[in-house]
């Protein structure tokens, strides 16, 4: 999916690697996530093409369902991330933040101090889980969304699946025997262990990883800069312009027709956020990184029904993160990135010189 991010928009294309179809202008994008009923996230019952992550927990998920089903199970857990409920938890995140921040020092990476553990350190209060077994969960997640970022089956990723599936599946069950959280409201629903698993796995995968970027990307957007005159605003600008999730995948479920291309059912669509994100038609100067755009319908979060479930819980998370960290630095600077081959693997903060100012 990634390889597409520099990809220009433009009409919609089939690509052979993908085995599908994939969608770039906002326009395409916004019709592939909004128009459910053609468009189907029901993989294993709308594909054609042999599902290599098949029979697991996580593909009889929220996310892997359409209506009705789908609304039957997001009810189950919505209360719980309303911008109401999410609110309420900001006194914690922010004391969570600053603990993290006093005990990582003025020197410190910003991924590994800071950003995993304050993200899962959430997910996992919400969930009713120990959060102590963190780096598990970052592992188990790695495990599993490389595996279902591909199209074939390999023997090493699926045997590493199998495995994180195994463990994580090990862990909720241990972690049900005392159940509080929301296991213990999934557990009171009348969903069978496999789902209330897959729902587990679901809240703690897409809950910690994406929000793990989105901080770092919006410090990698800040550094240097002044401080934005509107966070809300900046985070916005940030989830456009570096969306921690570059697309998602649809079936389609009869002939349509879209960006004036014919598609059949069964065949996979690629909804590009990454492209959709840039499109011209939809934002001016679109490759420009600007964090006091105001208008911004950026498809970060998704849209329609599947729109993202922890969105207002990311923008809080990340938004009281930043705002620490400008608190204590006035300006983000002494930034120091380290880049591997598939992506900035280690981004060190240096916090010294400014603290003072903050006092
Ligand atoms: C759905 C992105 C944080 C839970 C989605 C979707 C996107 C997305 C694009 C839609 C996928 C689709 O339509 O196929 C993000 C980003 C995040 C973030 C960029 C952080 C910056 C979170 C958090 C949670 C979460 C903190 C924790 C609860 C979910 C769930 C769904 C979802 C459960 C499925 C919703 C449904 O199918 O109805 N997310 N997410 N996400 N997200 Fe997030």
């Amino acid at each position: 999916i990634f390889a597409f991010h520099e990809q220009e928009v433009g009409p919609v294309r089939f690509a052979e690697p993908f085995g599908g179809w994939v969608a770039t202008r906002y326009s395409d994008v916004d019709r592939v996530l909004t128009d459910h009923a053609v468009f189907s996230s029901d993989e294993l019952r709308h594909s054609t093409q042999p599902v290599p992550h098949g029979s697991n927990p996580l593909m009889n998920s929220l996310l892997a369902t359409d209506p009705p089903r789908h609304h039957v199970l997001r009810r189950i857990v919505s209360q719980v991330f309303t911008p109401r409920a999410v609110a309420s938890l900001e006194p914690v995140i922010t004391a969570k933040v600053h603990a993290l921040l006093d005990a990582a020092g003025p020197d410190f990476d910003l991924i590994g101090e800071v950003a995993y553990p304050l993200s899962v350190h959430t997910i996992a209060g919400l969930l009713g889980v120990r959060s102590s077994r963190w780096p598990d969960f970052v592992r188990w997640t790695e495990a599993i969304t490389s595996f279902f970022g591909t199209f074939t089956a390999d023997e090493a990723r699926r045997t590493a699946f199998d495995r994180a599936l195994a463990e994580m599946s090990a862990f909720f069950r241990e972690e049900s025997e005392r159940p509080s959280g929301i296991i213990a409201t999934l557990m009171a629903s009348d969903l069978t262990e496999d789902e209330v698993l897959g729902f587990c796995a679901l809240l703690l995968i897409n809950g910690h990883e994406t929000t793990k970027s989105l901080l770092v990307n919006s410090v990698l957007c800040l550094a240097s800069r002044p401080k934005p005159a509107d966070l809300r605003r900046a985070v916005e600008e940030v989830l456009r312009y570096l969306p921690p999730t570059g697309g998602t995948d649809r079936f389609v479920t009869r002939p349509t027709t879209l960006g004036g291309r014919e598609l059949q059912p069964g065949q996979r669509v690629v909804a590009m956020i990454t492209a959709a994100n840039r499109d011209p038609e939809v934002f001016a100067d679109p490759h420009t990184f600007d964090p006091d755009r105001a208008a911004n319908p950026h498809l970060s979060f998704g849209h329609g029904v599947h729109f993202c479930l922890g969105a207002h819980l990311a923008r809080m998370e990340v938004r009281i993160a930043l705002a620490a960290l400008l608190e204590r630095s006035r300006r983000i600077t002494d930034l120091d990135t380290h880049r591997t081959p598939v992506g900035i693997d280690v981004v060190k903060l240096a916090l010294g010189a400014a603290t003072s100012v903050a006092g």
